[in-house]
């Protein structure tokens, strides 16, 4: 009998990415190499042969995009701090931690509780119970000052727009001048989801629609670079198997809504006035 699980239905989309990482891991040419995602699907007791279909790959091609973003914060700010809002079972810290970043994880109760079972705080990493359209984690964050970067990977796509975009405003006035990554999907893509084959072993469904993340500039965000699986960062692009490259740039002409209605975006928080 493995760890059992007990978690609300936007909780659960978490074991969607973790098992998408844990097939990752034991391909050959593996994109992240996430053995602990294998180790943990193998200790959770979790019919996880019920996600099929691309958006198990899909979530890998987003996590090391999301990487990169990342890497290239701490190129610039070695001894910056990162925080992960709605982390879920993500073992980016491990793949990322260059011996002097300062690293949170966020994320709901009923997720920290299962992730505490297999993570541990540390000098340089802290776990956060609470929720990312919660204040209570801003003082923590600015506590040690110097340079912050915020990301949230396929977290705000299942809550409407308006507590996103007044979130958003939040973190604006609070953290100026930060670097801050999230996704969004377009109308195209919010559409299809019952059609998707992950959506239909899980209740949860994503509710944002963003066509166009410019138009969140006037929350006080400037809009940096916005990727799709069809136009990664060069150096991230690498790391992926040649076959999914060309893959994804055939599905691009050919079927564009999947593929470049979803955007995994990066951002600057206008400075303070
Ligand atoms: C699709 S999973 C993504 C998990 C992780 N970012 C990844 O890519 O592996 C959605 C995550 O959002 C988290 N979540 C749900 N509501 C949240 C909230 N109010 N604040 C922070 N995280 C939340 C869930 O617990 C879950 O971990």
């Amino acid at each position: 009998m493995g760890e059992s699980i007990s978690l609300g239905e936007i909780q659960e989309t978490l074991l969607i990415p973790l098992y998408g990482r844990a097939l990752d891991a034991r391909k050959r040419h593996s994109v992240l190499d996430d053995r602990k995602a294998a180790e943990l699907v193998d200790t959770l007791d979790y019919d996880f042969a019920k996600f099929r279909g691309p958006s198990l790959f899909g979530s890998v091609l987003r996590a090391s995009i999301f990487d990169g973003y990342v890497r290239s914060f701490l190129a610039e700010h070695p001894d910056g701090t990162v925080v992960d809002l709605g982390c879920g079972l993500s073992t980016r810290f491990e793949r990322l931690d260059n011996g002097r970043v300062r690293w949170f994880d966020l994320d709901v109760p009923d997720t920290m509780e299962l992730r505490r079972r297999f993570f541990s705080d540390s000098d340089r990493y802290t776990m956060i119970a609470g929720s990312l359209f919660d204040t209570d984690w801003f003082e923590q964050v600015k506590e040690r000052g110097g340079p912050v970067f915020l990301l949230s990977e396929a977290v705000l796509l299942y809550f409407p727009a308006d507590q996103v975009h007044s979130t958003l405003e939040r973190i604006v006035a609070e953290f100026p001048g930060i670097g801050l990554a999230f996704d969004t999907g377009g109308r195209a893509m919010m559409n299809s989801q019952d059609r998707n084959p992950v959506f239909k072993a899980v209740p949860a469904r994503m509710v944002w629609t963003c066509d166009d993340p410019r138009t969140l500039e006037p929350l006080g965000l400037t809009l940096l670079e916005s990727r799709t699986f069809a136009s990664p960062q060069p150096e991230v692009g690498r790391m992926w198997p040649l076959r999914y490259r060309l893959g994804l740039k055939v599905l691009r002409c050919l079927v564009p809504p999947p593929v470049t209605t979803y955007k995994l975006n990066r951002f600057e928080t206008a400075a303070e006035t």
